[in-house]
């Protein structure tokens, strides 16, 4: 029990306190997430704001700021560089979340390799793994500039950082911000309190001194839960490793950035001597061995700035079941339901006794709409056993009265289909599509008003034909 504050109840998945327990969290709403800890002692929190006149804050005129503090430092690792903006920001504090075991403490200690030619040195604050346990894998990753990387295996955040003040660190990397804790709260390492309250003690500690930060955060597949989401708010940047860990892709995407832009992505392969950038990741995520059979699609997605292909694999089979399987990786079930729904009414495919199942390959996800089209004629391929011509490639979304919808970036989508051979590119029929700029060959630009008219034009005669043909 604790001593002078007592006990307070917080809710592991918003943050919320409250004076006792209750089942379900009246902010967020979850049920069962109320962890008793310590309350901080009573007047901490008031005394915060409450700081007198000993403490004035100054105001400055915008004019008289220099923005040189702000002169971005490169890591020397050009993909990363792109994806954040153009280096990393002096007093910039970033998040780098993922799932355990997808890569982020290998990724920090490669992104220190590089980064102490410049930055020196840099400490490497491990709350989770022994100091032999990190020579390890830096002997894996051949990692460079050893005497420059300083590491300490700590969890006490107020200790951690008195004893690096004395090597004046250029960049410290915490890992994880799970597995530190601070003297000031009771509650254990991992809980929201200590996460945010860790938080909030290195970007202060970060800022005064102009120093970048990196904080690595687990995340779990269910989500917020006790996860790093609490901070998105306090940190300037934040960056997520996505892909499954049964496959060597992973995709690092930029959730929140207050100096650059957003979406943009980096596609990185985890190898035996670390994770490797991707260059053309269209490359990797597209067989073209697969491309003919029925029910795989290539679609051009975009992510951030740039258009990548993906291999939609989609599955439909006679259901033996009352409420028939949907089954999806990488995909969002609502819009594979949206599709399905949009062919049954639009183009008269029944699915009502199909089970029906699709992924993306590779651990690509597909979270815009650009590859609706593509999705629909994957089903419609594989319901009725049939491929799609191996140079068309689809880029719409699906609106819910059949349409097909022009989306952004057409330019950049049929550049990359280009690049890999596609002849052909199904669009909608309104909308900037650059046949100016870079679809200018005719021909190539087939633009559709309806998923019937890009049902007919890819698969002629298919929608009258009886259905025999199926399965
Ligand atoms: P790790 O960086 O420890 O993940 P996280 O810090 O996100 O929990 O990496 C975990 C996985 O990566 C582990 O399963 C082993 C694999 N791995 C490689 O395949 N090659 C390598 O060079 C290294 C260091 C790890
Ligand atoms: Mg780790």
């Amino acid at each position: 029990m604790a001593k002078k504050g007592g006990t307070r109840f917080v809710c592991q998945g918003c943050g919320q306190s409250f004076s006792k327990w209750v089942g379900q969290c009246s902010s967020c709403s979850e049920w069962n997430l109320l962890v008793e800890e310590a309350a901080p002692p009573a007047g901490q929190e008031v005394s915060r704001f409450a700081s007198g006149g000993s403490n004035l804050a100054l105001c400055h005129p915008l004019s008289e700021i220099s923005g040189e503090s702000s002169a971005r430092l490169a890591t020397g690792f050009d993909v990363f560089d792109d994806l954040i903006g153009g280096g990393i920001v002096p007093g910039g504090i970033t998040l780098i979340g993922g799932e355990p075991g997808v890569g982020k403490s290998t990724f920090m200690l490669q992104l220190a390799s590089r980064l102490s030619v410049i930055l020196k040195p840099i400490i490497y604050i491990s709350g989770e793994e022994s100091l032999t346990q990190i020579k390890l894998r830096a002997d894996r990753l051949k990692v460079g500039n050893e005497k420059d990387i300083l590491l300490l295996s700590e969890q006490n955040i107020e200790s951690s950082l008195s004893c690096i003040l004395s090597y004046q660190p250029r960049l410290v990397i915490v890992d994880s911000i799970q597995t530190v804790f601070t003297s000031q709260l009771e509650s254990t390492p991992g809980s929201v309190s200590q996460i945010r309250e860790c938080a909030a003690v290195l970007t202060k500690f970060g800022k005064d001194r102009n120093l970048p930060v990196m904080i690595v955060g687990h995340v779990t597949k269910e989500g917020a839960i006790a996860g790093p989401k609490v901070l998105e708010h306090i940190v300037d940047t934040v960056l997520y490793f996505e892909g499954e860990l049964s496959s060597q892709f992973r995709v690092l995407r930029v959730f929140k950035n207050r100096f650059g832009a957003t979406g943009e992505v980096a596609v990185f392969q985890m190898t035996t001597n670390g994770l490797l950038p991707v260059l053309n990741p269209s490359d990797l995520f597209v067989s073209r061995a697969h491309v003919e059979s029925p029910g795989v699609v290539i679609v051009p997605l975009l992510e951030g700035s740039r258009a990548i292909l993906a291999e939609l694999q989609t599955l439909v089979t006679h259901s033996f079941l009352s409420m028939p399987r949907r089954v999806v990786a990488g995909i969002e079930p609502n819009r594979l339901n949206l599709v399905v729904a949009v062919l049954e009414k639009h183009c008269g495919f029944k699915f009502y006794n199909k089970d029906v199942f699709a992924n993306v390959a590779g651990g690509l996800r597909l979270n815009e709409p650009g590859g609706d089209l593509g999705l629909a004629l994957a089903l419609i391929g594989s319901l009725r056993n049939r491929s799609l011509p191996r140079d068309i490639l689809p880029i719409g979304e699906l609106t819910l009265s059949g349409d097909v919808r022009p989306v952004a970036g057409v330019d950049r989508r049929i550049a990359e289909g280009r690049r890999f051979g596609f002849k052909h590119f199904l669009v909608g029929e309104r909308g900037e599509t650059g046949e100016k700029s870079c679809a200018a060959r005719s021909g190539e630009v087939v633009r559709v008003r309806t998923l019937r008219d890009a049902v007919e034009h890819v698969f002629p005669g298919l929608r009258s034909a009886p259905e025999a043909d199926s399965n």
